[in-house]
């Protein structure tokens, strides 16, 4: 199929569903010249379609909005041995995203409007699909001054965080919820308390004491997002809690839902699909920050999916090189990419009971959109064709070495998967296709 032209394809039987429309049917889909014409059960081969339509067969295939990833490192500029905003958006595209939001901690980090721009640019030029940059809160993430919140907006900044780093001072993060309020720019929270963690290499707990690694305490976490959120509460400033992975911050979170608090929260696919129990073996693939922690802790971050107090499923996609990861676990990077194996993962939760088809991909759809005010993850009949095709029931075994991604970080690698993306229709034309 031809890439990089506005396409004329007519979608045969597909389940499309749309939760941000609550549209869960079975209908074919029409796009011509890249615009999604209509959507309606047999559409008539009419005499004015254009003759070079294509017709596929999506009969047992999902037709669902491009995916929205809240949460992607794309490290550049600065660490381009570990990805680019040309791999990183081909590696979305791939795992069906067409919009993804990255993290400022490159080099130099995004805590300004030149480097914001910088991103923008390059996304234009070199991108396969849609990047929101998020701007740091603090300069260089030193976690001291805040930096032009107003500017970074102007830029195209869509959200603030020092994400890889905690702000650890809670006046710093009264101001960032203030002025975020002020600029409508959400405060995503890497919430970990640095005296807590500080040295930890995994969660901590009796696996961690027989392994002989230091821990991470699940309270690292909690305190933080308890902290957060009573800053939130005091300045009514937009607050997103990143990587949830303990039962105590879902508990938190769901409370403070309960009490009208304006807070959002989103998890990865680690979280809800592996343990601390994998690090048995010492295999850095499993290094990740925040760490994976016990099965009660997987049991209810699903329970917070399943009731809505985690909006948002955000692969936090961290490459690294081999030269991070490849070395004793207590000196490997912390980090597992995302974007190519999140579907799969994602899909599991239908499969159990978790989430019906359409809550779980608004999870990855018009959530993360609306938590970003990004106003996408939404098929709009008239507009450009921003799609995602997928079979639900594809068995294979994960493959990371076909990734786009320059990292191999994936710890899925040689799983076995049910569920593959198929195509992704990024701006009305075809991004990526394995037809
Ligand atoms: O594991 C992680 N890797 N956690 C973070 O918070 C940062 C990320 C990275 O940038 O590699």
């Amino acid at each position: 199929m031809e890439h990089g032209k506005p396409v004329n394809i007519l979608f045969r039987g597909a389940r499309v569903i749309d939760p941000a429309r609550k549209l869960d049917k079975t209908a074919d889909v029409l796009i011509r010249e890249g615009m999604i014409m209509d959507i309606h059960t047999d559409i008539e081969m009419a005499l004015d379609f254009p003759p070079g339509l294509q017709v596929i067969d999506a009969r047992d295939k999902w037709i669902v909005p491009g995916l929205v990833d809240m949460h992607v490192h794309l490290r550049e500029p600065g660490e381009e041995y570990k990805e680019t905003i040309a791999t990183g958006t081909l590696a979305a595209v791939a795992g069906g995203y067409t919009t993804v939001a990255c993290m400022p901690n490159t080099r130099p980090v995004n805590d300004s409007a030149a480097v914001t721009r910088f991103i923008l640019d390059r996304a234009r030029e070199q991108g396969s699909c849609r990047v929101l940059p998020v701007a740091a809160i603090s300069k260089g993430l030193h976690g001291e001054n805040l930096t032009e919140f107003g500017e970074l907006r102007a830029s195209g900044a869509v959200a603030v965080s020092d994400d890889g780093r905690p702000v650890m001072s809670s006046l710093l993060m009264r101001r960032a919820l203030e002025y975020g309020r002020i600029f409508d720019l959400p405060v995503i929270s890497h919430a970990e308390d640095l005296n807590l963690s500080q040295g930890g290499l995994m969660n901590e707990g009796p696996t961690s004491t027989r392994l002989g690694l230091r821990g991470i305490p699940g309270t690292a976490e909690e305190v933080m997002v308890a902290r957060d959120l009573l800053l939130a509460e005091l300045t009514r400033g937009k607050l997103h809690i990143a990587h949830v992975s303990t039962a105590g911050s879902v508990r938190l979170i769901r409370d403070a839902k309960e009490r009208g608090i304006d807070v959002t929260a989103e998890t990865a696919p680690h979280y809800f699909n592996l343990t601390e129990e994998e690090i048995m073996l010492f295999d850095p693939v499993y290094k990740v920050n925040p760490p994976l922690r016990r099965s009660q802790d997987v049991a209810a971050i699903k329970v917070g999916l399943a009731d809505g107090t985690i909006d948002a499923i955000a692969t936090d996609h961290a490459p690294h090189s081999l030269i991070e990861k490849d070395t004793e676990f207590e000196y490997a990077a912390n980090g597992i990419i995302g974007l190519e194996s999140a579907v799969p993962l994602i899909l599991s939760l239908v499969r159990e009971g978790v989430l019906s088809p359409s809550e779980a991909i608004a999870k990855v759809t018009c959530n993360p959109s609306r938590i970003l005010g990004a106003g996408l993850g939404t098929i709009q009949i008239g507009s450009q064709a921003d799609l995602t095709l997928m079979d639900p029931e594809a068995t294979y075994r994960l493959d990371c070495r076909t990734f786009r991604s320059k990292s191999r970080n994936c710890p899925f690698h040689d799983r076995e998967m049910q569920g593959r993306v198929i195509m992704t229709l990024c701006e009305g034309k075809i991004a990526f296709c394995c037809l």
